[in-house]
């Protein structure tokens, strides 16, 4: 099958990948020239695990990128996945799928039957209200001469390949039976083994919404239990344990911490807050989820500050940039506030991360080391700010961290290797 992709993101490119790797044809646009020429010449663009093997195999035979919408001619499904960034305000900012939709209804003019799918996250009645009537520009007729279906996606960064070849669920919102239909079967013959839900557009924008955050609902929980624990000497983890057999708890995502990250679950929260006021909605649960999330950075230099006193002039380091581990995703990252706050005390930073770079705004204001010996030997004082597995080798530094305490803002050792002075966040 011919497939189109609009945005060549993480979301567009493991799909595409994966999609090449199952025979079809894929054409994938962007507007990032530099980009496009990365991905023909079979180089990912950005970090994601076996993206790189994917696109050798693929790149110049059957997945083709390009700049121009032309090419998108004789497809049989086009997906829309470029990004829904936030506006100033934390409201979804939707100008990118407008464009999409644009342009697209300029090859619709001269194109038979396709169905457009949207896969970008976008608030409930986007599709029906802003992307349907600027496709029908084209002057044919949504759910007559072409079908149209909103499917969202829940690829996580660093397991995207794996996640869209494991799919745990397929929404399908279909705004008729028609396009509900196509993709319901093109779903069925490549992933026959993952479940397919049936909804119409909106409830299908919802569901990524409401996923997303949940997950964060779930992550500020057990963060606020966290807190209240570590008043007890209790260890969060322990109570997680003590929980998760139940079936209606379960033990993910409750993993207490510095707090969530990501160029998602913060920006969905906040743009689902804008949209519920707009709706008249109070929305007080996703109102804490963001405070208490914005507020764990803090706490990690309060529990520092008790045990040793002011930071001024004193020497930490940070260990871990990205938002998380497998990734040099620095969006949101707990890191940055915690290092703006760190500066702000008076302390000498030292930054360490095992792929991912020092953003610009930092350039000059902290000490970068080039490995985690190499940090820990000058700091004074330990800050654990991404899950990096990595970071266990700590363990055997221990001559480098004699007299030092490390403060995991994440939780990286279960049982505190002897030799080692480590205080969690929450526990
Ligand atoms: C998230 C969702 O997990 C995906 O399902 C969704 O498809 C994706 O957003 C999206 O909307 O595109 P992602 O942003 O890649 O995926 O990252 P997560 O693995 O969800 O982690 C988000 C943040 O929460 C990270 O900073 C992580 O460290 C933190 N986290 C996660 C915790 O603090 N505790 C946990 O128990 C789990």
């Amino acid at each position: 099958m011919k497939i189109g992709i609009i945005g060549a993101g993480f979301v567009g490119l493991s799909m595409g990948t994966v999609l090449a790797s199952k025979g079809h044809e894929v054409v994938l646009i962007d507007i990032d020239k530099a980009k496009v020429e990365k991905i023909n010449s079979g180089e990912a663009p950005f970090y994601e695990p076996g993206l790189d093997e994917l696109l050798r195999k693929h790149a110049g035979k059957n997945l083709k990128a390009s700049t121009g919408y032309e090419a998108l001619k004789n497809c049989e499904i086009i997906f829309i996945c470029v990004g829904t960034p936030s506006k100033q305000d934390g409201s979804v900012d939707l100008s990118y799928v407008k464009d999409a939709c644009e342009k697209l209804a300029e090859i619709l003019k001269e194109t038979g039957y396709v169905l457009i799918v949207i896969k970008s996250t976008v608030v409930p009645t986007s599709t029906e209200k802003e992307f349907i009537p600027i496709l029908e520009k084209s002057g044919k007729k949504a759910g007559k001469d072409f079908g149209v279906c909103m499917n969202p996606e829940f690829l996580k960064e660093g397991t995207a390949i794996r996640d869209f070849l494991e799919q745990d669920r397929i929404v399908i919102g279909a705004l008729d039976e028609k396009s509900g239909n196509m993709l319901e079967r093109f779903y069925r013959e490549n992933f026959p083994s993952s479940p397919i839900v049936r909804v119409d557009l909106r409830t299908a924008e919802m569901i990524k919404y409401a996923s997303n955050a949940f997950l964060a609902t779930k992550i500020s929980f057990i963060n606020e239990i966290g807190n209240i624990c570590k008043k007890l000497n209790i260890d969060v983890y322990k109570v997680v344990e003590g929980m998760k057999y139940d079936p209606r708890i379960g033990g993910h995502f409750l993993n207490a911490g510095i707090g969530f990250g990501g160029s998602c679950l913060p920006k969905d929260v906040r743009a689902l807050i804008k949209f519920a006021e707009k709706l008249g909605e109070e929305p007080k649960l996703l109102k804490s989820v963001i405070e208490i999330n914005e507020k764990q950075p803090e706490r990690l230099i309060e529990i520092a500050k008790k045990r040793v006193g002011e930071l001024k002039g004193r020497k930490v380091a940070v260990l871990g940039l990205a938002f998380k581990s497998g990734t040099s995703d620095l969006r949101e990252t707990r890191a940055l506030p915690l290092i703006t706050k760190l500066l702000e005390e008076g302390a000498e930073v030292i930054v360490y991360d095992p792929v991912a770079k020092l953003p610009d705004e930092l350039n000059g204001s902290v000490k970068i080391a080039n490995s985690l010996k190499e940090a820990v030997e000058e700091a004074e004082i330990i800050k654990i700010a991404t899950d990096w597995e990595h970071f266990r080798e700590l363990e055997k530094m221990k001559e480098c961290l004699e007299g030092k305490i490390i403060f995991e803002g994440r939780r990286i050792f279960d049982e505190k290797p002897y030799g080692l002075e480590i205080e969690g966040i929450c526990w």
